[in-house]
C-alpha cells in the first residue's frame, strides 16, 4: 500500500513539476564529509557554463583524476557512500587531485552565455555534445589549471560514452588521457532490458515527442526530494521508492547497499535532455553507435549521407580498463562484449562482476564498493601513473 501511494505521488509530482526542494549541494556534502572542496565554472566552446567540483590535492599530488557521472546524474552521485568509501575520497586519499565533472543540463550546469533552460534550444544536445564540447572544455581547463599534460579518467555509464565519442571524434585528446577506467561502459545498448529503455524509447519515438521538440527530463528537485521530505518520512516508503527507481534503469541487485537510499534519492536523478535519451534509443533500435539520426533529409544536410556515420572507436588510443556487471539492465554483458571487440588491444584489463546480481549502479552503490570497485580502479590508475 505504502509503495503504491509513493508511486502515485511521485508520478503526479513529476508530471506537474510541483515545488523544487534541494537538499545539500555537492560542495556542502564534501565539506561535511571532512574534505576540502572547490567549485570551478568552465565555459564550453558553444556557451554552456559547467560547474565542476574539485577535492584539491596538494602540489606533490600523484596526478589529476577526472571522475565523470552518467545519464541523468551529477558529481554528487559518487558522494553517496559517505565520508570513507566514496570513490572520489578514496582517490583523494591516495594522493590524487580529484575533479568531479558535471555535464551541461544537470543540476549544476544549467547556465549558458545566452540560452535559458526554459528554451527548447538549451536542451538540444546529446552525449555527442558532452563528448565534443563538455569533456574537452573540462579537460583543457583542468590541465591548464594544474599545469599537467594529461589526466586519469574514471567514467560511469554515459560518462564513458562521452569519452568514447571524444576520443574517436577528436583523437588529439588521446594524448591528454593517461588511463580510462570505464564503469558499465555504454558503446552498444541494443540488448538493453532496462524498463526505461524498453518502455521509454517507444514513447519518445512517438510523434508527439519528435525531435526537435527537445525538452528537459528527470529534473532534480521536482519530485523525489519533495516526496521524501514532505510525504514519505517513514523508511519503508523511501526504501520502496528507492528500489523502484533503481530497478527501472539499473537492474535488480543483490549488492546495492540500501542504507544509502536516502542519499541516492536526494542526489538522483539530476536531469538531462530528451535528445540525449533519444540518441541512446536510436542505438537501442538500430544497434550501431552512430551519430544522431535526424531523418533522411536532414541527415543529408548534416552528414552528406542519409544514414548517420558511425563513431570511429578504432581511433581511441588510451589505456582502457573495463568494468561490467552480470545483472546490468541498461548495458548488458552482451553489449559490453561488442564494445570490447571494437576496442581490441586498447583494453588493458577487464573486470567482470558475476557474483549474485551486480547491476548498473552498483559501481557506485554496492556494499563493500571500496574493495570491490574503488580498490581495483586505484590499482589500475597506480599502474598507469
Ligand atoms: C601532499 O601529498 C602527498 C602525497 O599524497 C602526501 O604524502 C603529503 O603528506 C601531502 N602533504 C600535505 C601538506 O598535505
Ligand atoms: C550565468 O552566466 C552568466 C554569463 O557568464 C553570468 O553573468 C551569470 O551570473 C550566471 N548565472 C548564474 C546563476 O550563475
Ligand atoms: C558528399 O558525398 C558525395 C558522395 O559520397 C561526395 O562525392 C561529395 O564530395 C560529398 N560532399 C561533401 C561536401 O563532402
Ligand atoms: C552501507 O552503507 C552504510 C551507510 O553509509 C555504511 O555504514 C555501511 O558500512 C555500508 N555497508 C557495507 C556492507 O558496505
Amino acid at each position: 500500500m505504502t509503495m503504491i501511494k509513493c508511486i502515485v505521488i511521485s508520478v503526479l509530482l513529476t508530471l506537474f513539476k510541483i515545488e523544487t526542494y534541494f537538499s545539500k549541494t555537492a560542495i556542502e556534502r564534501i565539506i561535511n564529509d571532512g574534505y576540502p572542496a572547490e567549485s570551478h565554472h568552465i565555459q564550453t566552446e558553444d556557451g554552456f557554463i559547467l560547474e565542476v567540483h574539485r577535492i584539491p590535492g596538494n602540489k606533490s599530488s600523484k596526478g589529476v583524476v577526472l571522475i565523470q557521472h552518467g545519464f541523468i546524474a551529477s558529481s554528487e552521485s559518487f558522494l553517496c557512500n559517505g565520508a570513507h568509501v566514496s570513490l572520489p575520497y578514496q582517490v583523494y586519499q591516495y594522493g590524487f587531485d580529484v575533479w568531479l565533472g558535471n555535464f551541461r543540463g544537470n543540476t549544476y550546469s544549467r547556465n549558458h552565455s545566452s540560452l535559458k533552460p526554459d528554451s527548447r534550444k538549451f536542451w538540444d544536445y546529446s552525449f555527442h555534445d558532452h563528448g565534443l564540447y563538455d569533456l574537452p572544455a573540462m579537460i583543457d581547463y583542468i590541465l591548464k589549471y594544474t599545469k599537467k599534460k594529461s589526466l586519469h579518467f574514471i567514467g560511469h555509464s554515459m560518462g564513458t560514452t562521452a569519452l568514447l565519442v571524444l576520443l574517436s571524434e577528436n583523437p588529439k585528446y588521446n594524448k591528454k588521457v593517461k588511463s580510462a577506467n570505464l564503469l558499465a561502459p555504454v558503446g552498444y545498448i541494443s540488448n538493453s532490458i532496462s524498463p526505461i529503455v524498453r518502455l521509454g524509447c517507444p514513447l519518445l519515438g512517438s510523434t508527439y515527442f519528435q525531435i526537435p521538440n527537445t525538452f528537459e527530463i528527470f529534473q532534480q528537485g521536482t519530485y523525489l526530494e519533495y516526496l521524501l521530505s514532505h510525504n514519505c518520512q517513514d523508511d519503508s516508503c523511501s526504501l520502496a521508492t528507492c528500489r523502484l527507481i533503481l530497478s527501472l534503469n539499473s537492474g535488480t541487485s543483490s549488492h546495492t547497499n540500501e542504507s544509502l537510499c536516502n542519499n541516492i534519492l536526494e542526489t538522483n536523478p539530476a536531469g538531462g535532455s530528451s535528445k540525449q535519451f533519444e540518441h541512446y534509443c536510436q542505438w537501442f533500435r538500430k544497434g550501431a553507435p552512430r551519430k544522431f539520426d535526424y531523418g533522411i533529409l536532414k541527415n543529408q544536410i548534416f552528414y552528406n549521407r542519409t544514414i548517420p556515420p558511425e563513431y570511429k572507436f578504432e581511433k581511441i588510443n588510451v589505456l582502457i580498463y573495463i568494468f561490467y556487471g552480470n545483472a546490468d539492465y541498461f548495458v548488458t554483458p552482451v553489449d559490453v562484449k561488442k564494445l570490447l571487440h571494437r576496442l581490441g588491444n586498447k583494453v588493458k584489463r577487464v573486470i567482470y562482476y558475476d557474483e549474485g546480481k551486480f547491476s548498473h549502479n552498483d559501481f557506485m552503490f554496492a556494499n563493500n564498493v571500496d574493495t570491490l570497485v574503488n580498490g581495483v580502479v586505484l590499482e589500475n590508475i597506480l599502474e598507469s601513473v
